[in-house]
C-alpha cells in the first residue's frame, strides 16, 4: 500500500492561549486536487506552516509520503512546492537567479535549473523581467514568480496558499488552465483560496476548516450535492466572523 501524499493525524498549533489549529486529522490522496477552505484567521496558512516545515508545533504529526515532516525534513521538503500567502524573495538577486538557487537548494543541476526557470519565466510573461529584482515587479508579477518559484524543482506536491489573489483575469484563467493540466499529469495540489469559482472549477476535494477545527472533508461531488459551492461554504461557516 503506498502511503498518501499528505497525512496529518491530531495537529495542534497555539499561540499562546490561541489554538490556531486545534487537533486536525486529514488526508490527501497523491493526485488530489484538494481545496483547502475556511475564513480568515480559520488556520489554513498555520496549517500550510506545518507541512511545510515553516513552523513548529506543539502535538500531533505529519506525513508527506509516509515520513514525518520534522524527523524526516530534508527528505520530506524537496517534495513540496510552496506558493506562500505572502512574498518573501531575496531582494538582491534577479528573478532568474532567484529561480536558479531555488531549484540549486533542492538539488537541481545549474544548467538543468536555468533551463527550468527561463521555460516557467517564459510560460508566465516574465522572459523579458529575467535580469531584475523583484521589487520592479508588479503584483500581480511578483504572484506568477511565487508561482515559477513553487515550480522550478518539480515537486511531487504543490502547495498554494491564495495564489490567484490579486491576479487579473487573464492570469487567473492562464493559472487555471496550468494548474488543470498538472493535476492531469499527477501533481498533488493542495490550495487555498477565498474564490468559490475558483475551488469548484479545480478542484476534486474540499475539506473547510473553522476555527481550527476541520467541519468538512470529502470530495467535492458529494458535498455539493445540487449545491454551488459558495451556498454549501456559506451554509457551513455561517457565524465565522463571531468573536468566540
Ligand atoms: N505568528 C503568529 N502569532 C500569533 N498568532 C498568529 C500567528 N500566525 C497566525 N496567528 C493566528 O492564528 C490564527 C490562524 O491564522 P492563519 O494565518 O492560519 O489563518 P488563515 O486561515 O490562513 O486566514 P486568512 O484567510 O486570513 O489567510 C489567527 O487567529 C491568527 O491571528
Ligand atoms: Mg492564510
Amino acid at each position: 500500500m503506498t502511503a498518501d501524499a499528505i497525512t496529518i493525524q491530531g495537529l495542534v498549533k497555539s499561540y499562546g492561549a490561541l489554538k490556531a489549529v486545534d487537533g486536525i486529522d486529514l488526508a490527501v490522496a497523491e493526485g488530489d486536487f484538494v481545496a483547502f477552505l475556511g475564513p480568515n484567521g480559520a488556520g489554513k496558512t498555520t496549517t500550510i506552516n506545518a507541512i511545510t516545515g515553516l513552523s513548529n508545533f506543539q502535538s500531533g504529526s505529519v506525513r508527506v509520503f509516509g515520513m514525518d515532516v520534522v524527523a524526516d525534513y530534508r527528505r520530506t521538503r524537496p517534495l513540496i512546492g510552496l506558493c506562500p500567502q505572502e512574498f518573501n524573495f531575496d531582494p538582491f538577486l534577479s528573478i532568474h537567479k532567484l529561480l536558479v538557487y531555488q531549484a540549486g537548494y533542492f538539488g537541481v543541476a545549474p544548467a538543468e535549473a536555468s533551463h527550468r526557470a527561463q521555460e516557467l519565466l517564459r510560460y508566465f510573461r516574465l522572459g523579458e523581467k529575467r535580469n531584475i529584482d523583484f521589487r520592479k515587479l508588479s503584483g500581480g508579477m511578483k504572484r506568477r514568480l511565487l508561482l515559477c518559484r513553487a515550480l522550478v524543482h518539480d515537486p511531487k506536491i504543490l502547495i498554494l496558499d491564495e495564489p490567484t489573489a490579486g491576479a487579473d483575469l487573464e492570469l487567473k484563467y492562464r493559472i487555471w488552465d496550468f494548474l488543470t493540466d498538472l493535476n492531469r499529469k499527477g501533481k498533488t495540489i493542495f490550495l487555498t483560496t477565498h474564490y468559490m469559482e475558483e475551488a469548484e472549477r479545480l478542484a476534486n476535494k474540499v475539506t473547510i476548516i473553522h476555527r481550527g477545527k476541520i467541519i468538512h472533508q470529502g470530495d467535492k461531488a458529494t458535498l455539493l450535492g445540487n449545491q454551488t459551492l459558495e451556498q454549501k461554504y456559506l451554509e457551513l461557516t455561517k457565524g465565522a466572523g463571531e468573536e468566540s
